[in-house]
């Protein structure tokens, strides 16, 4: 294992930020991950583990030791007439485990196209998209306990997956690396097109049989029609994650603003983030070289150059925008460090 010393992070988050890791390295195997947390000099160390650095901001210098995630791999492990079993190293980038499972006629991830990132990140929060979560066709994980280097499994039920939501954020946070990742997926798709433009975008090409790579070549042109391309716009997605109010708030907001989109939800009624900054006024804003996305006001942006400080302080002055106007907090999903 190779580790560098001063390594500038700067191409390994999507938002460009520069920071520095007093030691890195990148694992290509379960064994090296492990030979990390047996390692005298490293054991003791924060350690910070990236993906793709698509749901992080730095906004300081890492700590210790940071880690690469490029465990590869994607094996077949059942099949039956109906299903099949499929694990991907944590280090695959997803959109290209996607992409394989659809060549392959294996449906379920389609929805979550474009998704960026690696596929161990996947399950830290429960990514989703287009009226599909991992959650749904997940089975099971591999993950490394920092504690000693000791693989466990965890299963869908382990992982309690919520919106945006698992173990590995809450009560787990920070003891495990996750190592590899397993679903279950089907030979015989049930589409799932009702969500936002999706329909709208496959009659508007014309198509009128379905198909897995249709259904994915429709979200991957929605999602380029309103999300930065981070090769070309630093962001990490959704800064925030939707809120979810209860009827007393929600009431009182769609009697002062009738418009409020709304979507119910088992515990409350989810309202898009995206509206509230947008009518709070901050779509399209600049400050310096931070700034919101002017197609989709849920996304903050590093125009060039930007620390992470100056994002961190233009989501704050979001989140006391949104909560004067509207009284509704705004949490972050993105990571912090
Ligand atoms: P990183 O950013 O590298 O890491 C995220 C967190 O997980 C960090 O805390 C990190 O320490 C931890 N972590 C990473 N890998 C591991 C591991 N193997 N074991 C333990 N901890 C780990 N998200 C959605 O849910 N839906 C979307 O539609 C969506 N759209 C996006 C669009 C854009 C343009 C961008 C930039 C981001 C979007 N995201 C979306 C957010 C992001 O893509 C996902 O959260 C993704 O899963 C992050 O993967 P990553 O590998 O880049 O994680
Ligand atoms: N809206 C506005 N103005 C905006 C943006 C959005 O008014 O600038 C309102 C519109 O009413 C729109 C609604 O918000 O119809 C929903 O917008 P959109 O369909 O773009 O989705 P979103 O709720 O903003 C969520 C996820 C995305 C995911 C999309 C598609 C969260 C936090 N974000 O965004 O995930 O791709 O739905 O399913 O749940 C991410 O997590 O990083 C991410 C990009």
């Amino acid at each position: 294992m190779h580790i560098e010393e001063n390594k500038n992070l700067k191409a390994y988050n999507t938002f460009g930020i520069e920071a520095i890791a007093p030691y890195f390295c990148e694992v290509y195997t379960v064994k090296e991950l492990q030979e990390i947390f047996r390692n005298e000099k490293f054991r003791d160390m924060p350690l910070l583990i990236l993906g793709g650095g698509s749901n992080i901001l730095f906004t300081k210098d890492p700590e210790g030791l940071v880690v690469s995630n490029k465990i590869e791999g994607i094996s077949l492990i059942e099949e039956d007439e109906q299903h099949v079993v499929v694990k991907a190293g944590a280090g695959v980038v997803w959109h290209d485990f996607v992409l394989h499972t659809i060549a392959q006629g294996w449906g379920g991830l389609e929805n979550l196209s474009l998704i960026p990132g690696t596929t161990g990140a996947a399950p830290m929060q429960n990514i989703g998209a287009y009226g599909v979560e991992i959650k749904d066709t997940f089975l099971e994980l591999e993950a490394i306990k920092r504690a000693d280097g000791s693989l466990h499994t965890f299963t869908n039920e382990d992982c309690c997956f919520g919106y945006r939501s698992s173990v590995f954020k809450t009560t787990e946070k920070d003891k495990y690396v996750i190592a590899t990742v397993t679903f279950r997926l089907t030979k015989q798709p049930v589409f799932n097109t009702s969500y936002g433009a999706i329909q709208e975008t496959l009659d508007a090409g014309g198509i009128t049989e379905l198909s897995l790579k249709a259904v994915s070549d429709a979200v991957i042109s929605i999602r380029q029609s309103k999300l930065p391309d981070p090769k070309v716009t630093g962001n990490a997605g959704s800064f925030f994650k939707n809120p979810v109010i209860d009827e007393a708030l929600f009431n009182r907001l769609k009697e002062k603003y009738p418009a409020v989109p709304s979507y119910p939800q088992a515990d409350g009624i989810k309202i898009p983030a995206g509206w509230l900054i947008e009518q709070a006024g901050w779509k399209g804003y600049r400050r310096g070289n931070a700034g919101v996305h002017d197609k989709q006001a849920l996304v903050l942006v590093n125009h060039g150059g930007a620390n992470g400080e100056e994002i961190r302080q233009l989501a704050e002055d979001i989140q006391a925008s949104v909560m004067e106007k509207f009284g509704v907090e705004l949490e972050t999903e993105v990571n912090f460090v």
